[in-house]
């Protein structure tokens, strides 16, 4: 049986960090109420497009494989907010990487991009249509973000992670997935002015109302990842305590908390960053699982759990399956572009040109 093992990781974080005490500069909120609502501290603004981004991120996966460019069967490239529809967001990481033997695609789940991603690129290794891929999930979502609703503005930041997936005969990688909709309720989480049913309605990009029913979500978050670990679980015959850590979207701590609650699951398992990045959309599942690989959380012969949930309102989860503890063969010194612009003056230049 073939598998898709994960050879490399990597992750690319703008620098200008945006703090819970700067929303309160311009919308009525506060560090205690976000604080204690979600467990968010501080997010990131990009000042380059999301390509960008995710080339960075790539680079650094490929160098952590000990591959290059040249490796890369395929690229897919999961994110809400792509630079632009036509041509597809991967062929310029393609562009950008070198990688012209790597066919490319674009997967948009929101939140759950870059694990759906994961799913296709796993899916297309083991049935052997391809030997390698790039997985990303990457989201620059400051732009469209409606900065004067606090009710979504405080919850999101922007970032990238990539995974390098290579055929191996060895048991390693997606052992098992649960993925689906709850397609009924797509409109509690939804971005008005996005998209070609507002082409020609006299609308600019950032104009976006964004229709969020925060306490409704909460609920289908939990419901829906717990139901997905459980039937993930179920498929490979394994229990909670199979589970050596858990890597859950981050979109509020409170919703981690439910999930590990309702999963019988020790907090010491669950692996949490949302303090220093908040929700990054489709980056976030795959930013977390890298920095837990990263920070040396990831041991030989493990289970890892990877729940995630998002617009659509698509959910998924994943097992994935390590049988040596990961180790990066080399770092890459690409970087992205230096900026001096804070994360404050970053918003509000978005502000004011869509205002
Ligand atoms: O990636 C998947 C997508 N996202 C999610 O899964 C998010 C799911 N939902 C949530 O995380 C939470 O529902 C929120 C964090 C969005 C909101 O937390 P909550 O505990 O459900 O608060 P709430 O909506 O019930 O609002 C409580 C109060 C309200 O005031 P009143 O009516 O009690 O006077 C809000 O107007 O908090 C107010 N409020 C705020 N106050 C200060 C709402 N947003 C803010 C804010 N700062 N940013």
């Amino acid at each position: 049986m073939t598998y898709a093992a994960i050879k490399g990781w990597g992750k690319c974080l703008p620098p200008a960090k945006l703090t819970n005490d700067d929303l309160a500069t311009f919308l009525d909120t506060s560090d205690e109420w976000i604080t204690s609502r979600t467990g968010m501290k501080e997010r990131r603004i990009s000042h380059v497009p999301v390509s960008e981004l995710a080339y960075v991120a790539c680079e650094r996966a490929l160098a952590a494989a000990g591959k290059t460019a040249q490796d890369v069967d395929l690229i897919v490239f999961g994110s809400t907010t792509f630079d632009e529809l036509c041509p597809n967001a991967a062929s310029n990481v393609q562009r950008m990487l070198g990688a012209e033997r790597a066919a490319c695609m674009d997967v948009n789940t929101a939140c759950t991009s870059g694990m759906y991603s994961l799913t296709t690129a796993t899916a297309m290794i083991k049935s052997g249509v391809v030997r390698s891929a790039l997985v990303i999930g990457a989201e620059v979502i400051s732009p469209i973000m409606d900065w004067k609703n606090r009710d979504v503005a405080v919850l999101f930041g922007d970032g990238a992670a990539a995974l390098y997936l290579e055929a191996s005969e060895q048991k390693a990688g997606v052992l098992a997935e649960s993925l689906g909709c709850f397609g009924e309720s797509r409109d509690i989480l939804a971005v008005e002015g996005w998209g070609m049913k507002y082409a020609n309605k006299g609308r600019v990009l950032g104009d976006a109302h964004w229709n969020f029913i925060g306490q409704e979500i909460f609920k289908k978050a939990v419901a829906g990842m717990a139901h997905g670990c459980e039937s993930t679980l179920a498929k490979l015959n394994l229990t909670a305590e199979d589970i050596s850590l858990v890597v859950p979207h981050q979109a509020n701590l409170r919703i981690i908390d439910s999930l590990a609650k309702k999963l019988s699951l020790p907090s010491e398992k669950v692996f949490v960053n949302i303090e220093k990045y908040g929700n990054m959309s489709a980056a976030t599942a795959l930013v977390a699982f890298v920095e837990a690989i990263e920070q040396g959380d990831v041991e030989a012969h493990s289970h890892i759990l990877i729940p995630a949930f998002g617009g659509g309102l698509t959910w998924s989860a994943h097992v994935v399956y390590f049988d040596l503890k990961p180790r990066a063969e080399s770092t890459s010194n690409v970087q992205l572009p230096a900026t001096n612009k804070s994360a404050l003056t970053l918003v509000e230049e978005i502000i004011q040109a869509t205002s």
